[in-house]
Formats: C-alpha cells, sequence, structure tokens
C-alpha cells in the first residue's frame, strides 16, 4: 500500500489566508497529500504568508531558514510558499532562498496541484500572474464537505482603497465580486455538511457588488444568504467605514440570523491622520456610523484596528484615537505600530514618529482598550447571551462557543451540543472570555 505523503502547512496573517489555507488542504488532499502538525514528517512544506508589516515579512524569512535546515537532513522535501510574500517577492523570493521548489501567488491557487506534481518530478516553477475574472474563485474544489461548525466563505477579494500605509491592493489586486449565486451555492453545500454559521469575507465586503451595476450589493447578498436552510448564525468581514450603507445598516435590525458583531477599523481618531491615510472618512462620519450602527441594533458589539504612529501622528492627534476608543467602546482592538511597506504611498513620507514613541503609544493604547474590554465583559454578567456552541474548550472539560457579539464563551455541557445555538447566562466576566451556564437545550 502507498504510504500517503505528508502536508506540513503553515498560515499568517488575515482570515483570507485562513480560507485560502483551507482551499490548500484541500487541493493537496486530490493529489495525494494528507496534513500533518509534526513538520518533521512532512513531504511537503507550504508556507501560507503574510507581508501586511515587516514584522510579519521578516518570520517568513525565519520559517524558511529553519525549514532549510531540514531539508539538509531530507532532499527530497519540497518547499512552497504562497500568499502575500509570495506575489510581492515572486522570483525574487527564489534567488534569495534556492532551496524553496515553488513560489504561488495569491491569484494561483488553480495552479498549485500541478505546481506540486512538477516539483515531485525536481520542477522548480513561480506563478504570480494576476487573474482578474471572478472565475478564480471557483476554478478548484472547495472543502464544503469538511463540515465544521463555523467556515469562512470568500464573496470578494482585491481592494481598489489604497489607503497609503496599505501593501494589500499591491498584493491582493483589484476588487472582485463572486456572483451571488456561486455564494449562496457553496453556503447551501456546507450547510448540508452541517455547519452552522458562516462568514463572508472579503478584503472590503461593503463594495461588494459595487462594479456591476444592477448586481446584488451586500445587504442583498446577506438576505439571500440568511435564507440558506441550516445557516443559524451570518457573520461578515471585513468593513469599510466609508461604505458602510444605510442599506447594510438596516440589515442588522431585519435579518435575525445576523450576528450583532461588526469589525469595524477606524485606524486613527485623528481627521489630519485619517486624510494622511486617505481613509476617505473623517473621525464624526466613523462615529456617525457607530451611532447608526448602534441605533439598528442595540447590543451591537464593535471590534476595530488601530495603527499608532503613522508620519504625522503627534502627541495630540495620538490622544484622538485615545478618545476615540473610549467613546465607541470597542469589545476588542487589533493595534499595530505602522510599519513602511514598500511601494504604498506612506512608504514615501517621512517617518518622524520615533521607535520608542511609537513603542510608548501602543503600549497606551492597549493598556486603556484592556481596561475597556474588561469592563465590557464584566457588563455581559448576569444577562443571557445566544452561544454558538463549537466544541470542546481548550482544557478539555468545558464546552467553547463564540457569543453574538463574537465573544469568546466557555460553560459546561454535552459535547453533543457542537454546532447548536444555545442561550447561556453569562456568571463571570473575565478578560478574555466569558463564562456561563446553559439556560435550555
Ligand atoms: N503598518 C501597520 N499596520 C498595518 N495594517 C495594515 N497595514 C499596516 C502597516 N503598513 C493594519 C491595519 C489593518 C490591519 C489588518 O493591519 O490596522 O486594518
Ligand atoms: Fe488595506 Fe485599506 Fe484596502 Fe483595508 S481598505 S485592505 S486597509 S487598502
Amino acid at each position: 500500500m502507498n504510504k500517503a505523503k505528508k502536508l506540513y502547512l503553515e498560515t499568517f496573517g488575515c482570515q483570507m489566508n485562513v480560507s485560502d489555507s483551507e482551499k490548500i488542504v484541500t487541493l493537496m488532499k486530490g493529489i495525494g497529500y494528507q496534513q500533518t502538525a509534526d513538520p518533521v514528517e512532512a513531504d511537503l512544506v507550504l508556507l501560507n504568508t503574510c507581508s501586511i508589516r515587516a514584522t510579519a515579512e521578516q518570520r517568513v524569512y525565519g520559517h524558511l531558514g529553519k525549514f532549510k535546515s531540514m531539508k539538509k537532513q531530507k532532499p527530497g522535501l519540497i518547499i512552497g510558499v504562497g500568499g502575500c510574500v509570495a506575489q510581492q517577492e515572486g522570483e525574487r523570493l527564489l534567488k534569495k532562498a534556492p532551496f524553496v521548489n515553488l513560489v504561488f501567488g495569491t491569484h494561483n491557487l488553480h495552479l498549485l496541484q500541478k505546481m506540486v506534481s512538477g516539483a515531485e518530478q525536481g520542477k522548480q516553477s513561480v506563478a504570480t500572474d494576476f487573474l482578474d475574472d471572478e472565475k478564480r474563485f471557483d476554478l478548484f474544489p472547495h472543502a464544503e464537505s469538511e463540515g465544521g461548525v463555523s467556515r469562512f466563505v470568500t464573496v470578494m477579494q482585491g481592494c481598489d482603497n489604497f489607503c497609503a500605509y496599505c501593501i494589500v491592493p499591491h498584493v491582493r489586486g483589484r476588487e472582485i465580486s463572486r456572483s451571488a449565486d456561486k455564494v449562496v451555492e457553496e453556503v447551501a453545500a456546507l450547510a448540508a455538511a452541517g455547519v452552522t454559521e458562516v462568514t463572508l469575507l472579503g478584503q472590503n465586503v461593503n463594495s461588494y457588488g459595487f462594479k456591476e451595476p444592477g448586481a446584488p450589493d451586500f445587504a442583498d447578498l446577506l438576505r439571500l444568504v440568511a435564507q440558506v436552510e441550516g445557516i443559524e448564525r451570518l457573520r461578515f468581514t471585513t468593513s469599510h467605514p466609508k461604505d458602510i450603507s444605510p442599506r447594510l445598516i438596516a440589515c442588522f435590525a431585519e435579518i435575525g440570523k445576523l450576528a450583532p458583531h461588526i469589525h469595524l477599523p477606524a485606524q486613527s481618531g485623528s481627521d489630519a491622520v485619517l486624510k494622511g491615510m486617505n481613509r476617505g472618512y473623517t473621525r464624526a462620519q466613523y462615529l456617525e456610523k457607530v451611532r447608526a450602527l448602534r441605533d439598528a441594533c442595540p447590543g451591537i458589539q464593535f471590534t476595530g484596528d488601530m495603527i499608532v504612529g503613522f508620519p504625522g501622528e503627534d502627541e495630540a492627534a495620538f490622544e484622538q484615537t485615545m478618545e476615540l476608543i473610549e467613546e465607541v467602546q470597542y469589545a476588542d482592538l487589533f493595534s499595530f505600530i505602522y510599519s513602511a511597506r514598500p511601494g504604498t504611498k506612506a512608504a514615501e513620507f517621512p517617518d518622524e514618529v520615533k521607535r520608542a514613541e511609537k513603542q510608548a503609544r501602543l503600549e497606551r493604547l492597549q493598556a486603556a482598550q484592556k481596561k475597556i474590554t474588561l469592563a465590557r465583559n464584566e457588563s455581559f454578567v448576569g444577562g443571557v447571551q445566544q452561544v454558538l456552541v463549537e466544541g470542546p474548550s481548550s482544557t478539555g472539560d468545558a464546552l467553547f462557543g463564540r457569543t453574538g457579539g463574537n465573544r469568546a464563551t466557555v460553560m459546561d455541557g454535552d459535547p453533543a451540543l457542537a454546532g447548536r445555538l444555545v442561550e447561556v447566562r453569562i456568571t463571570e466576566g473575565l478578560q478574555t472570555l466569558l463564562k456561563g451556564e446553559i439556560l435550555d437545550v
């Protein structure tokens, strides 16, 4: 009997990469590779990479060094690099790391089976052409049959916004939306495999369908997906504040299945910095969207992203970011030190904020947010939340799930409840999770 070949896959970065990695696993299964969590037994190592910040990119080269030594012991080991660093570096990556067998960009998953088979025959290959055609979403099988409780479904890819700091439009290409029929078809197949929750995924889901006049927009798409039987809960990410329409806001009031959570990155609380970032909204406009969302859906939870130390951010501008997080009361905030990325507009700006100052601002912001998060988590105590049970908790002796507002929750209960929405009375609000008791089953 042929021993199954083994794939070791590491994923860096955002949910789009996580979702692409699911597809990679399915594709590699198709040519005989089983996934392993142990790199030592791998015949094929694939790194799905991120270049959003310089630190993320450096980590990839660090990892490659590790696999280079492994390859010395095991010369047949195939090493492939995909994702955003691969897209950006292309051939250069092979020059810097000649032991790499294949480099596949963000639009080239459909070529991966061929590239790996070629590498088995000793061929090195690079594929980084953009494929600006909606067809690219469906050029290969999806992992619908894998089931699970909660899954991502890609609805659009790419970004046309060109925020001054951001490399995404350079490595993911222009915005392309997938047809609503294909999205609904995939969601229905997932529901048939037992999936209860889907997260519609795109770099900027709010501009879904913008390029095709008369086609469904994102609000229409949400309504279509909500009709799929078996899907109990819907989420989406990521949203650009400037593109949140009144029609989308109304969805939070009208679609019962739509979870009361929105990831709405502000990036800064200062108008001058937002302008430099080319974000297309002011602080007041951002806050207006937050207010309208809270009006439509009183319990809605906000999460966000913030960048500190963008060129031109002085102490007063940073203070405005500090004030914004107090005003919005984010349930959770992801905050980053600005990192100049090659080819972006902001990389040409003088980077005036000193490294130590950036670090100090990040620490102040994170300390303030930590308090907000804890206070919010404590505020849930005594109330009842709808929790989707995902499975056993990490300690194995309880169940893990998420509230509609996307708060991690642990509670006692039967593991057979995985995939079910249950009512949970919250008994404790900790820094990173809620604890509760299931009310009825
Ligand atoms: N430097 C720091 N943070 C960045 N992000 C995007 N580009 C950069 C950059 N050059 C952050 C933004 C974005 C999140 C995914 O990463 O906050 O929303
Ligand atoms: Fe990057 Fe801005 Fe596009 Fe988001 S909207 S991916 S931050 S360019």
